[in-house]
């Protein structure tokens, strides 16, 4: 069998959906969970994009072992040397270095020749090299690059001493036979190639990112480059669970490749992921949307009944799909809360379960039954947080189901005095948000705002998750609650808590930099 190798970017590619940014702590505990889901590489960031950022590459190296940990580079000498200095504590770092090849991005993006550009792979690989023996280069917009110039430049960093190359479908504009045609004509045409590992990275902006990565693997790549949920730039990047249950599931085309993915951990990380961005997969998704394995036809159910072969073509069991279960009540006690945290794969250490129990209680108070998926909404409700709490919610009553719905906010700051403001809107989170401006140091604007129900049913926990601009810089925000404009400012004052702490520091040490527009 044929080792696939799977490289993870959801710290990196995922990270830069819109509304997926994620803390250093969120991060970290991502990469844990990637890392028990058996990914070979984690791409934790791109350290020099912000200290920030930086940071969180440092938090991931240190806090896995086994992985292969990347950082992105641009093909520059400060990128690569930030990236090796970030990478500094990792016990098997990878700078990941990139350039455009596409006369598209050299003449109009880069202003650059392709003699320069050929240069600057050369000055970069081998710079990287000099550092770290792990080095891969990714021909940005490769799918896009004209052929002859593409095998030039995947010899130059073949030369200087590469040991992956990448070739990504930046823009998601392959069909599968350029796939096919591309990789073909590397492998006929560069010297050295057997000797380098080749690798796909393709997104998805025509629905054919996982087609053409298991393309790339049947014409020779041995890296997918992929994301948990399919999370990434634009319409995202090739999933990671799709990619490995294909090669999985069709052994009459695949079966002598193999993946050391733990797929029972499949849906788990999904889920996590979900918690952490906000971003719920939708219902309908391959392999850990909340549908997959739901069955609604009367046909389908008595064919299920006779046989699950009839209409499944894996068990929810293989990839970890959990259906939903009604599990805890108001006299459940914190041993049984602990329990079915663990069981559910979440370890809570003793401060995290005095958290859950209390809001635990809460909720029991309101709703009957507590369904796993709230137990998750309240693990993630305030933790991996990196900021301290500095603005407190005393107190809040609005009034809707006319026009306008109108709010009363009071809120402390640092526990000093608690201020009250009273506002208009349209609906009750409109006016909450519009009370809660009146009382903010700041000006702020909502960027983005999104309510889930985490489970089933009328009385389902609300997940807020929303970002704001305070200055310049965006904060993420985050809350729960069976109250969902409670939950909107709380998640409020979560990413007010973020823009305070940034007070505190270097304010632009908080700015995104956006360095990937094609
Ligand atoms: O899509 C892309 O080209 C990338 C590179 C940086 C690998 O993400
Ligand atoms: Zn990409």
């Amino acid at each position: 069998m044929e080792k696939i190798l799977v490289f993870d970017t959801t710290l990196r590619d995922g990270e830069q959906s819109p509304g997926a940014t994620m803390t250093t702590a969120e991060k970290v505990r991502v990469a844990q969970e990637l890392d028990a889901l058996g990914v070979d590489i984690i791409e934790a960031g791109f350290p020099v994009s912000s200290p920030q950022e930086f940071d969180s590459v440092v938090q991931v190296a240190k806090s896995v072992e086994r992985p292969i940990v990347a950082g992105l580079a641009r093909a520059t000498k400060q990128d690569v040397d930030k990236a090796a200095e970030a990478l500094k504590h990792a016990a098997h770092p990878r700078i990941h270095t990139f350039l455009a090849t596409s006369d598209l991005h050299l003449e109009r993006k880069l202003k650059i020749n392709r003699d320069e550009a050929l240069r600057r792979i050369e000055k970069a690989v081998s710079g990287a090299r000099a550092q770290i023996e792990d080095v891969e280069f990714s021909c940005e917009d490769a799918t896009r690059s004209d052929l002859d110039f593409l095998i030039r430049a995947v010899q130059v960093a073949v030369d200087a001493g590469a040991s992956t190359i990448n070739l990504p479908d930046t823009v998601g504009y392959a069909h599968p036979a350029d796939i096919e045609r591309m990789l073909q004509a590397v492998r006929a045409e560069v010297n050295g190639i057997d000797k380098v590992v080749l690798s796909v990275h393709c997104h998805d902006d025509l629905g054919l990112a996982v087609a053409n990565s298991l393309t790339g693997i049947e014409n020779g790549a041995r890296q997918v480059e992929c994301t948990v949920n399919g999370i990434g730039e634009r319409a995202g990047n090739a999933s990671l669970e799709e990619i490995v249950m294909a090669l999985r599931v069709l052994p009459r085309y695949y079966d002598r490749f193999m993946t050391s993915i733990v797929a029972e951990r499949l849906c788990p990380v999904s889920e996590m992921l979900a918690h952490v961005t906000g971003m719920k997969p939708q219902a309908n998704k391959a392999i850990v949307g909340a549908n997959a394995f739901a069955h609604e036809a009367g046909i389908h159910q008595d064919g299920l009944l006779k046989d699950r072969r009839t209409y499944e073509i894996m068990t929810p069991e293989m990839v970890g799909a959990r259906g939903s279960r009604l599990v805890l009540g108001k006299h459940s006690g914190r041993h049984a809360l602990a329990r079915r945290y663990s069981e559910l794969g979440y370890d809570l250490s003793s401060a995290e379960l005095d958290r859950a129990y209390d809001l635990f209680i809460l909720l029991a108070d309101r709703k009957k039954v507590v369904h796993d998926e709230d137990l998750l909404a309240i693990y993630f409700e305030g933790t991996m947080e990196d900021a301290p709490r500095a603005f407190k919610l005393e107190y809040l009553e609005v009034r809707c189901g006319r026009s306008p719905s109108d709010a009363v906010v009071r809120v402390s700051h640092n526990g000093g005095p608690v201020k009250e403001a009273t506002a208009t809107g349209d609906g009750p989170i409109d006016a909450t948000f519009s009370a809660i401006g009146e009382l903010a140091p700041w000006e702020m604007r909502l960027e983005e705002f999104t309510i889930q129900a985490a489970g089933g049913g009328k009385d389902a926990v609300g997940e807020v998750h929303l970002s704001v601009r305070v200055g310049g810089n965006e904060f993420a925000g985050r809350a729960a609650s069976t109250d969902i404009v409670d939950a909107a400012a709380r998640a409020l004052l979560n990413a007010l808590d973020k823009a305070d702490h940034a007070r505190g520091l270097e304010a632009r040490a908080f700015a995104r930099m956006d360095l990937w527009a094609v």
